[in-house]
């Protein structure tokens, strides 16, 4: 599972709330750096998520859950690719949720993203897509009836 959305879309959140073992960046940050914030090891930070998700596919783990912004194509093609070369099932779980709110519950936090970023970020932001690969994508939370 590839999880996509801005900084305080609720991500990670989520993810403890099921109770799973996600593959985070900002975990592997302070892992690598005693900083989950530290941006300036990101070539590391991805790398040793990469590894971590290779070792799990190898397991043949059920689930494995990539918690990352992942808002582009290209942050998203890495683990796109690496599932396809273990024959490993691909979704989206794409956290559809407006930009003012990520930034009113960013604000709120501890952990505060600029909010120029978030700004750059959702410029560059494209919703993931079955086109780039998915198997399907999930929209979390789910689109309401
Ligand atoms: N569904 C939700 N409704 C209201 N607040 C939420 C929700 N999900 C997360 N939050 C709050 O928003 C903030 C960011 O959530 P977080 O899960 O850390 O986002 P992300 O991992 O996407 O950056 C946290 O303070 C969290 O308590
Ligand atoms: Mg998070």
């Amino acid at each position: 599972m590839v999880v996509v959305g801005f900084p305080g879309s609720g991500k990670s959140t989520y993810l403890q709330s099921i109770g799973a073992h996600p593959i985070s960046t900002d975990s592997v940050r302070l892992l690598l750096a005693d900083d989950a914030t530290d941006q300036s090891i990101n070539a590391r930070v991805f790398a040793a998520a990469r590894y971590l998700v290779q070792q799990r596919l190898e397991l043949r783990r059920p689930v494995t859950y990539l918690d990352a912004t992942n808002l582009t194509r290209r942050d998203r093609r890495t683990w796109l690719e690496l599932a396809r070369a273990h024959d490993a099932r691909v979704e989206a779980l794409w956290f559809d949720v407006p930009l003012a709110v990520c930034k009113a519950r960013n604000a709120r936090r501890t952990r505060v993203v600029p909010e120029y970023v978030l700004d750059l970020m959702a410029a560059r932001a494209i919703p993931p897509s079955l086109e780039e690969g998915f198997d399907e994508i999930k929209k979390c939370p789910p689109p309401s009836k």
